[in-house]
C-alpha cells in the first residue's frame, strides 16, 4: 500500500532536523521496493503566519485527514506568539484529529552515557493521555472583593476517556511483551479525578492478568525514575502528569536531542503525528548543530505506525550503531559533528545493517 505522509517542518531547527529525517526515509525507499511512501510537505510555520495573518489554511485540518501520518518538526519563533504557534495549528491538530495517546520511548541507547551513575537497562514507554484531563480550560476567575480573587481549574477525567488510555497501555504491554504496567496517580489527595482514573485501570488490568500493575503516587514515581528507571515497562499516565514524567523521561536517557513521540489515534479514523519532544530551540537554529536522532527516530515510530515495525527497528539499531562508533557526535553529545554529518552517519550505516 501507499502511504502519504504530510510533512511539516515548522520553526527553527525543525526545517534542519527534519531534512536529515527526510534522507533516512528517501533511503530506505531506495533500498527496499516494498515500502511505498510519498511526500507532501507545508510550510505552515511563524513565516507563513506573519504573510497570511493565521498559521495553517483555513482548510488545513481537512487538508491533513487526507494523509496517513503527519511527520512534524517543530513550531516556535520569537516574532509570533506560542499562543498562535501551540494553541493555532499543534493543538488543533492534536485534538481535532484525536490523537489522544502521547506515545514516548524512554530507551537509553546503546553508546548514550545516562546522567543517572551506572545506568544500563533503561527501557521503557509514558503513555500519556493527550486530550482531556488536567488540561482543560474549564473554570474561571473569580473576584470576590479586595484582594479576594479565586480560580478555579477543572480536571475532566472520564471514564470513557480513561479507559481507552488504560486499554492502549495494556494493549502495548501484551503486544510487546511487557512485564508490568505502572499507573501514576494521586488518589490520596485528589478524591474524584484521580480516583476515577484508578478505578479504571483497576477494572481494565482485570482483562490483562498476566500483566503486573503497580499505581504509585505521582511524587514518589517521579523519585524512582531516578532512583530505579531499569524497573519500569508501560507507564501510564494523565496529561499533566504525563507531560512531567515525559521530560524527565528524556533527561534520564540523554536528552532532548535523542527524545521522539507519536500522537496516536489508534483507531486510525484520522492520522497520527510523529514529532521529536524538543521544540524550535531558537538558541542553535541556522547554525546546523542540532541533532537529528529525535526526529529520525520519531520517523521510525511513524513507520512502525504504518506497519513497518522492521524498517523502524533498522533505524534505531542504526542510530545506536553510530553512537556506538563514536565519531559522530553533535555537540549536545559532547562533539562537533553537524546537523547534516549525523544525518549522513546514520545513513551510511543503515546501509550496512
Ligand atoms: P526547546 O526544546 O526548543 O529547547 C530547549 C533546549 O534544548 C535549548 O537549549 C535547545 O538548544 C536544546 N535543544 C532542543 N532540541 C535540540 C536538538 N535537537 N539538538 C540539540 N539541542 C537541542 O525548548 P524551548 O527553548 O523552551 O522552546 C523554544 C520554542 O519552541 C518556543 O517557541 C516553544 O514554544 C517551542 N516549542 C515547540 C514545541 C513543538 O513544536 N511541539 C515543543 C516545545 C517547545
Ligand atoms: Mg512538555
Amino acid at each position: 500500500t501507499l502511504h502519504k505522509i504530510a510533512v511539516l517542518p515548522g520553526d527553527g531547527i525543525g526545517p534542519e532536523v527534519v531534512r536529515e529525517a527526510m534522507k533516512v526515509l528517501e533511503l530506505l525507499k531506495e533500498l527496499d521496493s516494498s515500502l511505498h511512501i510519498d511526500f507532501e510537505t507545508f510550510d505552515w510555520n511563524s513565516d507563513y503566519y506573519l504573510e497570511n495573518g493565521r498559521i495553517m489554511p483555513k482548510d488545513g485540518l481537512e487538508i491533513l485527514k487526507q494523509y496517513d501520518a503527519i511527520l512534524f518538526g517543530a513550531i516556535g519563533d520569537a516574532r509570533v506568539p506560542d499562543e498562535v504557534t501551540i494553541w493555532q495549528l499543534i493543538m488543533p491538530i492534536r485534538k481535532q484529529l484525536q490523537q489522544y495517546i502521547n506515545f514516548r520511548p524512554v530507551k537509553l541507547l546503546k553508546g548514550v552515557p545516562s546522567p543517572l551513575a551506572n545506568e544500563k537497562d533503561i527501557d521503557f514507554v509514558i503513555i500519556r493521555e493527550n486530550a482531556e484531563g488536567e488540561y482543560s480550560n474549564s473554570g474561571g476567575r473569580l473576584y470576590t472583593g479586595l484582594d479576594q480573587e479565586i480560580a478555579v481549574q477543572n480536571t475532566i477525567i472520564t471514564r470513557a476517556g480513561t479507559k481507552k488510555v488504560a486499554e492502549f497501555a495494556y494493549e502495548y504491554a501484551k503486544k510487546h511483551g511487557k512485564q508490568s504496567v505502572t499507573s501514576a496517580t494521586k488518589s490520596n489527595a485528589i478524591l474524584h479525578s484521580m480516583v476515577l482514573w484508578d478505578e479504571v485501570v483497576k477494572e481494565v488490568s482485570k482483562d490483562y492478568p498476566s500483566i503486573h500493575t503497580d499505581h504509585y503516587f505521582i511524587d514518589a514515581l517521579v523519585a524512582y525514575f531516578v532512583s530505579r528507571p531499569q524497573d519500569f515497562d508501560v507507564v501510564v499516565a494523565s496529561n499533566l502528569f504525563g507531560d512531567i514524567l515525559s521530560d524527565l523521561g528524556s533527561a534520564v536517557v540523554g536528552g532532548l536531542g535523542l527524545s521522539p513521540s507519536a500522537n496516536l489515534n489508534p483507531e486510525r479514523d484520522f492520522p497520527s503525528m510523529f514529532e521529536p519532544v524538543h521544540g524550535s530551540a531558537p538558541d542553535i537554529a541556522g547554525q546546523g548543530i542540532a541533532n537529528p536522532i529525535a526526529q529520525i527516530w520519531s520517523s521510525a515510530l511513524m513507520l512502525e505506525h504504518l506497519g513497518r515495525a522492521d524498517l523502524a527497528d533498522v533505524i534505531v539499531e542504526s542510530i545506536e550503531q553510530v553512537l556506538l562508533d563514536n565519531q559522530v557526535r553533535t555537540p549536545d553529545l559532547g562533539g562537533t559533528s553537524t546537523t547534516s554529518d549525523m544525518g549522513t552517519a546514520i545513513c551510511e550505516s543503515i546501509k550496512k545493517v
